[in-house]
């Protein structure tokens, strides 16, 4: 093994653990795991850090929370970030600063810095909702009956909500992971949709009790009778995987039972490809300190025009390529050894 030695701050039970130290041992090359649970139970993680990571390359993953209940992933998130800002602080090589990792956690910020830069993304429709009525007055006014609500840090599809009225009969409908149970939110591995306007009105006022942004519903592209839309790893430059993530529902994230195909499925031309690396190469430098970055493309329906929907720091798992060729991660330990 080298003596270069890089750091994971992570959780060595994960998959990324696993598979991001299988590349670098391919690579003679070292990982130290330093655990996310550990460092959730420092009194002073500024001191410990100082400590641990000086001269070292660092990649940090997010912590596995194993939470389900809006409310406590909210918290346990609101310390994950807490500590990030303390690691920004830290004289650490990263392969992703802390800071771009959280820029791009924070939903309003992505959707901001992106559109302030004339980059294609699913457009943000209101910032400041109070309670569901308001929502629904707002959407009247605007002229617009189709909209996501999300949480603006939330990951994993948690919280994210699709919505649409029927402009000629008020009739609602919903449809989202969680479910609402005693007044409290909880995340599942399943869509659930909802059409009872008051049961839709209550689950709201305590969604966007969470602090949420509104977007335009964006119809997505199909194929054959699937939506679909992108999920693309951009690292050091260029496209290093697309995965396609096709669904019945609105919603495409994999662990709903929704499917992954192979980007050349498609059937685009390279022109294509071209369009989204510029789109994805322009929008990851607005996010300084980011090398790596997983974003969430989708294809208008009709004009197939690539638009970003978010951008993920650590948005690099993708089962696709770690039982294959694990050339993600690979890469990443040759980026991290040129670092030293
Ligand atoms: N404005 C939109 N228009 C159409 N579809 C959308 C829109 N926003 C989100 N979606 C769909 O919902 C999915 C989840 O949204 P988003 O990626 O913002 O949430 P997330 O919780 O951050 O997901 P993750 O962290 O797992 O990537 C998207 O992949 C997409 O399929
Ligand atoms: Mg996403």
């Amino acid at each position: 093994m080298s003596n270069k030695n890089i750091i994971l701050i992570g959780d060595s039970a994960s998959k990324r653990a696993e598979f991001f130290t299988k590349a670098a041992h391919c690579q003679n090359v070292d990982v130290t795991i330093i655990e996310w649970e550990e460092i959730f139970k420092l009194n002073n993680p500024k001191d410990f850090f100082e400590s641990r990571l000086e001269g070292a390359v660092v990649k940090i993953e997010p912590p596995s929370f194993k939470l389900v209940d809006l409310a406590l992933m909210d918290f346990q998130l609101k310390k994950y970030i807490h500590i990030m800002e303390i690691l920004e602080e830290c004289n650490a090589v990263f392969l992703n600063t802390p800071k771009s990792i959280l820029n791009a956690l924070n939903k309003r910020y992505t959707k901001k810095i992106l559109s302030e830069n004339k980059i294609e993304v699913t457009q943000m429709l209101f910032d400041n909702v109070h309670s569901s009525e308001q929502l629904f007055d707002m959407m009247q006014k605007a002229n617009v009956y189709q909209v996501f609500i999300k949480p603006v840090y939330f990951s994993g599809a948690a919280g994210v909500s699709a919505f649409r009225i029927n402009p000629k009969n008020g009739q609602m409908r919903l449809y989202t992971s969680c479910y609402m149970e005693n007044g409290r939110l909880f995340n599942t591995k399943k869509m659930n949709q909802f059409e009872n306007k008051k049961e839709i009105a209550d689950f709201l006022d305590r969604l966007i009790g969470l602090d949420v942004i509104v977007e335009r519903w964006h119809p997505k592209a199909r194929i054959n009778n699937f939506i679909y839309d992108l999920r693309v790893v951009y690292q050091f430059g260029s496209i290093e995987y697309i995965v396609v993530r096709t669904a019945k529902g609105p919603v495409t994230n994999l662990h709903l039972n929704n499917m992954a195909i192979p980007y050349e499925k498609l059937g685009f031309s390279l022109n294509k490809y071209n369009e989204i690396d510029r789109l994805c190469s322009s929008a990851v430098k607005l996010f300084e300190g980011m090398q790596m970055a997983g974003i969430d493309i989708m294809l208008d329906s009709n004009s197939l025009k690539p638009r970003i929907i978010e951008i993920n720091g650590q948005g690099d798992l993708i089962y696709q390529d770690i039982y294959a060729e694990n050339k993600i991660y690979g890469q990443q330990v040759q980026k991290c050894e040129n670092m030293f």
